[in-house]
């Protein structure tokens, strides 16, 4: 197992089907040669056409932003797990703020959609972060710490092995205020350690952990450099294909 560089995008809900089809095309014509993976995670209407515009580039990745944690049945409006697979997704992304905060998912039923994701051969991108007040009472690490026990702890050693994480604060979401790399690093540093004393040592160090909020082609460096940051999950600047392209290449 090898620690992986990544370079996620989370376009949210943007881009209609063209503006999502050029801005994958333009990633992909723009994209130097790096040692960091590419993900795009795309609306799900997006998702198979992507897959074929990056079919040949075996750097970038495709993602979704969410999944049904149900096989199939009576769910309307619901993405199963094998909808997904059968598009040609790698990865998904699990419990991110925004779906806790607007759509009530708790890291329970979050545990559920890693399990899933796993077992139709996806990778999930486990999202866990502390909110403001939680950080300036000096809880993050409690509070992180238990996120990722309920969603990570049940899992094998091999399972554990695919899955990605991403540490984004709630507070330097969307919000242009970073994380320090300080900040970054020691958070990055303590996930590592846990998952490190449930999953062992080669499991921690093969564990790729992101860091997202408000990473911008300024600050992406800085950022990255960090020894347990190994790249990032990316909101806004993921919509322009300049900017992204500059944070993939900021490793
Ligand atoms: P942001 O979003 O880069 O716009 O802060 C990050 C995220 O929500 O994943």
């Amino acid at each position: 197992m090898e620690r992986k560089l990544i370079a996620a995008g989370n376009w949210k809900m943007n881009t209609d089907y063209n503006e999502g089809r050029e801005l994958a095309k333009a990633v992909v014509s723009g994209l130097q040669s790096s040692d960091a993976l590419v993900v795009l995670g795309t609306p799900y209407t997006h998702l198979k056409n992507i897959s074929v515009i990056i079919k040949d580039i075996s750097t970038i990745k495709l993602a979704a932003q969410n999944c049904h944690q149900e096989e199939s049945g009576a769910y309307t409006g619901e993405i199963s797990a094998a909808m997904l697979q059968s598009c040609g997704v790698d990865f998904v992304i699990l419990g991110h703020s925004e779906r806790r905060e607007y759509f009530g998912e708790a890291d329970e039923l979050i545990a559920k959609k890693i399990d899933i994701v796993l077992k139709y051969g996806m990778q999930p991108i486990y999202c866990c972060g502390e909110k403001l007040e939680v950080r300036e009472a000096g809880k993050h690490e409690e509070l992180v710490g238990e996120q990722v026990k309920t969603a990570l702890f049940h899992l094998t050693k091999e399972q554990m092995g695919q899955v990605v994480i991403a540490y984004e604060p709630v507070w330097a979401i969307g919000t242009g205020k970073t994380a320090s790399p300080a900040q970054a690093q020691d958070m990055h540093h303590y996930i590592r350690s846990l998952i490190q004393e449930k999953f062992g040592s080669e499991v921690a160090d093969a564990t790729s952990i992101l860091y997202g909020g408000s990473v911008k082609p300024d600050n992406a460096k800085e950022i990255f450099a960090q020894p347990d940051v190994d790249g990032g999950l990316v909101g806004g600047a993921a919509l322009k294909a300049k900017d992204f392209l500059a944070i993939a290449g900021s490793f």
